[in-house]
């Protein structure tokens, strides 16, 4: 934090998941889920500065009141601490919005790691993982980065220790997916099958432990990817385009709509991102939200 303009800057990473296995919705309407999250260097950013009342501001389509997840974080934070939640968050966004990249989730996350410090709360890593959990499955993960095994809601998180880099092309979507609507669309194709477990990811945690992109490439997968083609039936026709130009697989992202490639390497996703506009490129692991 600078003494002088009290204001604290966080970076915080999308995540891509590099394999969901989707058991059947409990009665707190949450899914039970086995899966690989895995933090890319797409990033968004969240400052906070001391303002006399809790306000947001980001870019067009980012809600500014209470309807953005980072206003929750601020209050759940200040709450547990006994402060007052007296800060401005300026969110300035790479990550796609609705993207099935976990945007706002990350925002969340960013959110509690700028006002801990903005508010010289120092609250343990574990006490701040348990605030994130209840503001949203993906939050935690995204206060820690790197890759991890996420179970129960996708918040019951083991870290992943793995060798190098994996290097992806994103292909965002002119609009976005509601996750609720995804997995609505989930259940509508009949009962899901048994609870998923980390015996469903040995594969992908295999190719992440040895680095191999084509390890990779044969593991991924994404039991929303189905659902999401339903409701956009033209994103087939993404994935299609991005095996034909030679990515080593493609998939969907979360609950989507961002179509993911899977490139051999970073000239190789250059190449790859060519074969579209609008798309980035991007490589993963990388940190999860902390101050800049
Ligand atoms: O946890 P989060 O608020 O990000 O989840 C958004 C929505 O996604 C939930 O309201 C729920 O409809 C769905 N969801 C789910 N099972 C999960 C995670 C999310 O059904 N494990």
């Amino acid at each position: 934090m600078s003494a002088a303009s009290r204001t604290v800057r966080v970076r915080v990473p999308a995540k891509l998941n590099l394999a969901l296995r989707v058991g059947p919705r409990q009665v707190d309407g949450y899914h039970r889920v086995a899966t690989v999250f895995h933090a890319i260097d797409r990033c968004d950013y969240v400052t906070a500065t001391p303002s006399p009342v809790l306000s947001v501001s980001g870019p067009p389509g980012v809600p500014t009141g209470p309807a953005n997840l980072a206003w929750h974080a601020a209050t759940a934070l200040a709450a547990q601490a006994g402060v007052e939640p007296a800060v401005h968050l300026a969110i300035d966004k790479t990550i796609p919005v609705a993207g099935g990249m976990a945007g706002g989730s990350a925002d969340a996350a960013a959110t509690l790691v700028a006002c801990d410090a903005l508010w010289g709360l120092q609250t343990p890593a574990g006490e701040l993982e348990r605030l994130a959990a209840g503001l949203g499955s993906d939050v935690p993960f995204a206060l820690r980065g790197g890759t991890a095994l996420g179970l129960g809601r996708g918040d019951e998180l083991t870290t992943v220790f793995g060798h190098g880099r994996f290097h992806w092309v994103a292909v965002p979507a002119a609009a976005g997916l509601s996750t609720p609507s995804v997995y609505a669309e989930f259940d509508r194709a009949g009962p899901a099958g048994p609870e998923p477990s980390a015996a469903d990811l040995t594969d992908v945690v295999a190719a992440v432990q040895s680095g191999s992109a084509r390890d990779l490439a044969a593991a991924l997968c994404n039991d929303l990817q189905a659902p999401a083609l339903r409701l956009r039936p033209e994103l087939a026709g993404v994935l299609a385009a991005g095996r034909a130009a030679g990515a080593l697989t493609g998939l969907v992202s979360g609950s989507g709509p961002t179509c993911l490639f899977l490139a051999a390497s970073p000239d190789h996703a250059f190449e790859l991102a060519n074969a579209f506009s609008g798309a980035f490129v991007t490589s993963g692991p990388a940190a999860g939200a902390a101050i800049v």
